[in-house]
């Protein structure tokens, strides 16, 4: 099939193409563990979804990270780099039929797998109408493969920006999809450096989502100049490479497998604030874990830094939460530090002493109680 879009392939992009639609016939094929990198155990009602996912979708499943983001029901979400469609049908079933899932991937052979296995999915979910929507086109160019601007609630990626030679483009064109107070959730493969040039044409490396790894602190500036929110760190783990040959050319280059969420919302001067989580959150009733620094618990008050307090007031979270003035003062148990929360390799090495999900953010006690005075 011909691209839709007159964006210029890059002899990147045709590397990759072959590597995914040719090279690897299915997940076992891959030489790191780069891609398919478990970033953190998966919830049980993700777990569910996924059993509902066709063995020819998931055999061919080269993600690096779990892509729910939570609060979706009803939403329009794009998958960036959707492959064979594994996240794409696992967010159907989350989005529900009133929702909808579009998938672009530039690689027409994974794409045939992910249409040939439309009915069966839609069948499986009892859906009457197909609530997803496959399309051929570059992430780069998405306004070209036809995606309208301002349209989309969520974008999620799956290990995917790394492997483009232009990540600013794809930033830019992602923020242009965007609705205001949408969000760009995505796991990527992040370095501990700038990559050289010897790793960077390294056709193999580059393919298994190494090569074009960004250094996290290159997302941080690109995200800033695009005008999304400073990325908010999900979780990291470490990547290996087992293989001696690969392991040379790295060097002592340091990979992560990292989910961030960005938000397009108005610039401004965000204050902190206490928010109080009202618990209606799907599979979050509990609690809601944020990000590696906040985890909400139901009905309790927590002190969240000016970054997060726009974040919550801009988006789809705006109706899961009381927004209340800042405590006077508030000590020891205050707004966490940045630090740890910006720099994922800090995070994936503390990540098997304290499990995320153990950890609450701000300063938390019950709602009635005041906080930190
Ligand atoms: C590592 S695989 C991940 C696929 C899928 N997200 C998953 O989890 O299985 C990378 C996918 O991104 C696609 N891709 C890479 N660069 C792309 C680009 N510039 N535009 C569109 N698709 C791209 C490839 O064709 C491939 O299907």
């Amino acid at each position: 099939m011909a691209d839709k879009t007159s964006f210029v392939d890059t002899i990147v992009h045709q590397d990759v193409k072959d590597y995914y639609g040719k090279k690897l016939q299915k997940t076992s094929d891959l030489k790191s563990n780069a891609c398919v990198a478990p970033a953190q155990p998966y919830p049980n009602f993700i777990l569910n979804a996924l059993k509902k996912v066709h063995p020819d979708v998931t055999d061919r499943y080269y993600g690096c990270g779990l892509v729910v983001p939570e609060c979706l029901e009803g939403c329009r979400i794009l998958d960036l780099g959707c492959g064979s469609g594994r996240d794409c049908f696992m967010l159907s079933q989350l989005v529900g039929e009133a929702g909808h899932v579009t998938g672009i991937d530039m690689t027409e052979t994974q794409l045939e797998v992910a249409r040939k296995h439309m009915d069966f999915h839609m069948k499986e979910f009892g859906y009457k109408k197909p609530n997803i929507t496959f399309v051929q086109g570059y992430i780069e160019a998405l306004t070209e493969a036809g995606l309208e601007s301002n349209s989309f609630d969520v974008i999620i990626s799956n290990c995917v920006v790394n492997l483009s030679p232009e990540k600013k483009r794809v930033l830019t064109e992602a923020h242009s999809v965007l609705k205001d107070g949408g969000e760009f959730y995505f796991s990527d493969i992040y370095s501990n450096a700038r990559l050289p040039e010897e790793i960077k044409k390294h056709k193999i490396l580059w393919g298994e989502c190494i090569g074009g790894a960004l250094w996290y602190k290159d997302l941080l500036q690109l995200a800033e100049e695009v005008g999304f929110s400073p990325p908010r760190l999900v979780t990291a783990s470490i990547v290996t490479v087992d293989n001696k040959e690969l392991q040379a050319i790295l060097g002592n280059f340091k990979f992560v497998s990292a989910t961030y969420r960005l938000f397009k919302i108005p610039k401004g001067s965000p204050k902190p604030c206490n928010v109080i989580y009202n618990g209606n959150i799907t599979g979050a009733e509990d609690s809601l874990r944020f990000d590696c620094q906040y985890t909400f618990k139901a009905d309790q008050v927590v002190e969240v830094d000016g970054e997060l307090a726009a974040i919550l007031t801009h988006s789809r979270f705006a109706q899961d939460f009381t927004f209340q003035p800042p405590s006077r003062s508030c000590g020891p148990c205050g707004v966490k530090p940045k630090a740890l929360a910006e720099d994922p390799f800090q995070f994936a090495v503390q990540l098997p002493k304290q499990s995320p999900s153990s950890s609450t953010g701000g300063c938390c006690s019950t709602k009635s109680a005041t906080c930190c005075k």
